[in-house]
């Protein structure tokens, strides 16, 4: 059974197939509206979230199928203490294929070796978010025509943004990557992301403090929100909410067919005087995200029905082991709430990362 839970669960080409299959749905929107009729999407959701949830229902309705859930994990039996591993064995019963959202990191991983049936990660605590990848990826396709060669600034909370590790994950398969990381100390990149990345040859990278300085260099521009609902202390995130603030002043050294992404909600950091700059694209993006959802959805389906395995990176291969000595310090790790097989997986750097939220073990 197939899932998308990280980026890299997709090879570049199932990736490339299913951009291919979003344009297709864009230009031939009549020839998909039955194409999942009868079938069921369940959304969990048990953070907030407006794009991923209704771009998610919106993808299956126009698919022709239909769609349950929650948008509360308050409303669900969780409040009662359900475990996520409980709760998709329910699901199952109602529901063909699943889209959750979780702020425990790993939750969707859990969920997928239970459901039987196809789990979406629709975004884990500060881990991962693969469809909005997806929905950058497509954006930086119909936007740019290409993703090799490009310069790309991420920009603003790059320790809790999970759009902005997987953005970077999946960008680092392509020829001639470029990533500046532009972020205040306390928010930098997590150590394993930097780790990964200072491994990887196909990508180059370097870490700076303003975005005056790359302005000149970029053809995309990530900007994100500082997200406030990861900090543990208040004062800390008073330290650093204004870090980034984009406005048109600062866009007169950019190039002038650099895009502007943003995964939304935006909050101040990007001013609503940029807005109306055509390299705004992050309205753009949003719309992107309901057609590569529709080609998600679709195409896991079809792999469901062909029973179609892992060409890529299985979830659990023989880099993973199973320990009882070992455990993950991460608080917003699932492996430390709920009753979970503790897995790790050794890295090249020799350190063993929780599998469930990439934090070194302890
Ligand atoms: N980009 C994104 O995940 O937005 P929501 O939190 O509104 O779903």
């Amino acid at each position: 059974m197939r899932h998308l839970i990280d980026p890299t669960d997709l090879t570049v080409k199932e990736i490339d197939e299913i951009l291919a299959l979003a344009e297709d749905i864009i230009a031939h929107r009549a020839k998909y509206s039955e194409a999942l009729k009868g079938k069921k999407l369940a959304t969990l959701f048990y953070e907030p979230s407006t794009r991923t949830r209704l771009s998610f229902t919106s993808a299956m309705l126009e698919l022709g199928g239909q769609v349950i859930g929650f948008s509360d994990a308050n409303s669900s039996s969780a409040f009662k203490g359900e475990t996520v591993a409980d709760t998709v064995r329910v699901i199952r019963c109602f529901a063909d294929i699943i889209a959750m959202r979780h702020y425990k990191e790993g939750a969707p991983l859990v969920a997928s070796q239970y459901a039987g049936i196809p789990v979406i990660n629709a975004g884990d605590g500060s881990h991962a978010h693969p469809t909005q990848t997806l929905t950058d990826l497509l954006t930086i396709k119909r936007e740019k025509g290409h993703f090799d060669n490009l310069t790309i600034g991420f920009c603003g909370d790059l320790k809790f943004g999970r759009t902005v590790h997987s953005l970077i994950k999946a960008l680092s398969r392509y020829t001639g990557i470029k990533v500046i990381l532009i972020s205040p100390e306390e928010l930098r990149l997590p150590d394993y992301m930097l780790h990964e990345m200072a491994d990887n040859s196909n990508l180059e990278f370097r870490e700076v403090r303003t975005m005056e300085e790359v302005m000149p260099e970029l053809d995309v521009l990530y900007m994100t929100r500082v997200q406030k609902e990861r900090f543990l202390d208040d004062e800390e995130f008073d330290r650093v909410k204004d870090s980034f603030v984009l406005d048109p002043e600062k866009l007169l050294t950019a190039k002038k067919d650099m895009i502007i992404l943003h995964p939304l909600p935006r909050i101040n950091e990007i001013t609503r005087s940029v807005d109306n700059d055509p390299r705004a694209a992050y309205f753009r993006q949003v719309e992107n995200g309901k057609f590569v959802r529709m080609a998600l959805i679709y195409t896991l389906m079809k792999w469901a029905d062909e029973n179609k395995p892992f060409e890529h990176t299985p979830v659990f291969n023989e880099e993973y082991v199973m320990s009882d000595e070992l455990r993950c310090p991460n608080h917003s790790c699932i492996s430390t709430t709920e009753d979970v097989d503790h897995i790790f997986r050794k890295g090249s750097d020799g350190v063993c990362r929780c599998a469930y939220c990439e934090a070194k073990a302890k």
